[in-house]
């Protein structure tokens, strides 16, 4: 049998000479997507002003003020994790933050103000929050998560919040979690608007496990240009 030169191959071997293997590019590149999701998606959230404001909504009006399961990825000095517990205050909400609590465990690699690894280090302290409904994980998502959704049964609805600010950390909490996302699970992003990291990992999660949502709410002010979303899941 002979063989033939593809035309369409032998462009993308020239292409792939020119063009340069840029992170920096992949990032812009993924930018547009942004407005896209905005008008496609977005149409009908809830806007406010601050991250604080838009828990509040959502505990009151789409929550209706009971007992939740929170679980959050990425908790540094604890401020969303303590603003949720003080938001939600039924006796039977139960709140679990997850952490290395040394910091990123790899680069941020974004256009502005990119982080190295460790960034967001604690020394491998907890928050101190006294309340006895809120509890830590400590180490990776990676290497936690499994072993604790073997101990823990989950009831609805249940509120993820994603705010480790990486690709890699949302992808696999999505990922690992989808048994345990019931239609109507709640889900918040804190860096959506990077793009790169949270949204991808979303967009790419949904593709996989074939997972649509809804847009409940977003922030957007002078500060913030729909950096922090949520989503329920349908
Ligand atoms: C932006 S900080 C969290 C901020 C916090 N939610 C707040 O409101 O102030 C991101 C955190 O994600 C954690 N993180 C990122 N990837 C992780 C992973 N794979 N496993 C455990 N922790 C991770 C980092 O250690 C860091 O503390």
């Amino acid at each position: 049998m002979k063989c033939s030169a593809s035309t369409g191959n032998t462009g993308k071997h020239w292409l792939s000479k020119l063009l340069p293997n840029s992170q920096k590019l992949r990032i812009l590149s993924y930018l547009p997507k942004l407005e896209t999701w905005r008008r496609e998606k977005a149409g009908e959230a809830r806007l406010f002003e601050c991250r604080y404001e838009m828990y509040a909504w959502i505990n009151r009006e789409v929550l209706g003020e009971a007992a939740i399961d929170y679980l959050e990825f990425g908790v540094f000095q604890g401020d969303s994790i303590r603003a949720w517990a003080e938001t939600n205050t039924h006796a039977d909400s139960r709140f679990w933050g997850f952490d290395t609590f040394t910091g990123l465990p790899e680069d941020w690699d974004r256009v502005i103000n990119p982080l190295d690894e460790n960034a967001f280090d604690t020394g491998g302290e907890f928050p101190e929050i006294p309340d006895e409904r809120v509890g830590f994980e400590k180490g990776l998502f990676q290497e936690t998560l499994p072993g604790f959704l073997g101990r823990e049964g989950f009831r609805s609805p249940l509120v993820i919040h994603n705010d480790s600010d990486l690709y890699s950390a949302t992808l696999f909490v999505l990922t690992r979690m989808n048994e345990y996302f019931a239609p109507g699970t709640i889900i918040l992003f804190d860096e959506f608007s990077t793009i790169f990291d949270e949204y991808r990992a979303l967009e790419d999660y949904c593709a996989a496990y074939v997972r649509d949502y809804t847009v409940l709410a977003a922030t957007r002010s002078a500060e913030s240009y729909y950096s922090q979303v949520a989503i329920q899941l349908v």
